[in-house]
């Protein structure tokens, strides 16, 4: 079984907030690489642990033991999500960008002034302000350029990584243009000096089955509410890595991993729907483990969502005064997510226009905002972006091409 036509439709089931209207209109959510919509069964597991067992960690009582196991629980299915060996290598926090911060915290504490971190013009900010920020304590950071096809230019990489690279901070898929960047070729000019690696797979996550092992990453961190979970920030640490860092942590804190990262009290309820949001995607892929069962799931799930963004991307193209940016879809590796300018008409408005009629996008940067002054888009407001979810449709797309039609011929 793959993941087609009418798996979506079946799945669309699962999620209420589909059957949502707006002035008669159905809404279709295309806002997924700002954060998915959660089926049933994700709302059911955030409720269920209100209702059982909603306590803290560390008490010598049933609902607190409950409490560490749905946790643990959750550590295991994230592991079985990412490819990782285990649950130790699994740490929790708000979102990416705070997991990030402390993170970066940690690492400077392992930094000479002079040393160098390389971060890319691509990436969400949330990979480029924790290390930017380290400027201030002496550390040089460097930045890989974009280039106007949406793509980072490999040779400039090559000649910023020196032998003082401590840190090359890479995303693993674009959240404005949909590039997979080429994070093994980062991974073997990182290792050649000794560098750390860490991969920013944000908008990586939702789209494709991961395997931090094979990648080799030292560090990948994801967000659970872009992968139909709730708000959630995940950190993935190589095995023993963590353990050596100092972190900001309470004296009463855990030392070990994946603990050491992780300050005050944890959103439980929120982790209890991590898990389910894990198992929910592999509820559509088969095999005898949940390894097995999240990779099919993610490559039928990733077929899908590349034919219907390339049905936008082949046709929104063809609109007079419709501008596509970044790579065509001409490769598998390209995440489902089309970002466009229309002449004439600022992105604000196109979203505002569509939203009117149901079809929610986003309009500007999304926090790329190097990445839109880079190709020149920041003063005309940035692009309009559509991403594609498990859950959108053909005729979703059709409805919104009728209404950039609609617009670019103002
Ligand atoms: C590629 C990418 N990285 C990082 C982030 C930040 O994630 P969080 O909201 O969990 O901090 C986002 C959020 O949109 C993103 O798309």
């Amino acid at each position: 079984m793959g993941f087609g036509r009418s798996e979506c439709e079946t799945c669309r089931r699962d999620f209420p907030a589909l059957g949502r209207k707006l002035s008669g209109y159905p809404l279709a959510y295309l806002d997924g690489p700002a954060g998915t919509q959660v089926p049933q069964q994700v709302i059911e597991a955030v409720a269920g642990y209100y209702r059982t067992c909603n306590a803290n960690t560390h008490g010598a009582f049933e609902t607190s033991r409950e409490t560490e196991e749905v946790i643990h629980g959750a550590r295991e299915a994230v592991a079985a999500f990412l490819g990782a060996p285990s649950w130790r290598e699994v740490s929790f926090g708000a979102n990416m960008t705070t997991l990030n911060f402390s993170l970066s915290q940690a690492l400077v504490r392992e930094m000479r002034p002079g040393d160098e971190i390389l971060i890319t013009e691509l990436d969400h900010e949330a990979n480029r302000g924790p290390w930017l920020g380290l400027r201030e304590r002496g550390i040089a950071v460097r930045e890989v350029g974009l280039q106007h096809d949406g793509t980072l230019d490999y040779a400039d990489m090559r000649r910023k990584i020196t032998d003082r690279t401590r840190l090359v901070a890479i995303g693993y898929a674009s959240n404005a243009l949909g590039t997979v960047n080429d994070v093994p070729t980062a991974r073997k000019l990182a290792r050649e000096v000794g560098a750390w690696l860490l991969v920013d797979a944000v908008h990586y996550a939702p789209h494709f089955s991961q395997d931090v092992t094979a990648l080799d990453a030292d560090f990948l961190l994801c967000s659970a509410y872009k992968f139909y979970g709730p708000h959630v920030g995940i950190l993935y640490t190589r095995p023993g890595l963590l353990a050596m860092l100092r972190t900001d942590k309470l004296r009463t804190q855990e030392d070990e991993a994946p603990f050491r990262i992780e300050t005050g009290t944890l959103n439980h309820a929120a982790i209890a729907g991590v898990k389910a949001a894990i198992e929910y995607i592999a509820s559509w892929g088969q095999g005898e483990t949940l390894r097995a069962r999240l990779v099919s799931a993610m490559e039928g799930i990733a077929f899908h969502e590349h034919e219907i963004a390339r049905f936008y991307w082949e046709n929104v193209r063809k609109l007079p005064g419709v501008e596509a940016w970044g790579q065509d879809f001409t490769s598998p590796r390209r995440a489902p997510t089309v970002s466009i300018t229309i002449a004439g008409v600022r992105p604000s408005e196109a979203a505002r226009a569509l939203g009117g009629k149901g079809i929610l996008v986003w309009d500007g940067d999304f926090y790329a905002a190097r990445a839109i002054e880079v190709l020149g888009l920041a003063e005309g407001g940035g692009v309009l972006r559509t991403g594609i979810s498990m859950y959108n449709t053909r005729e979703e797309i059709e409805r919104l091409l009728e209404g950039v039609a609609a617009l670019a011929q103002r």
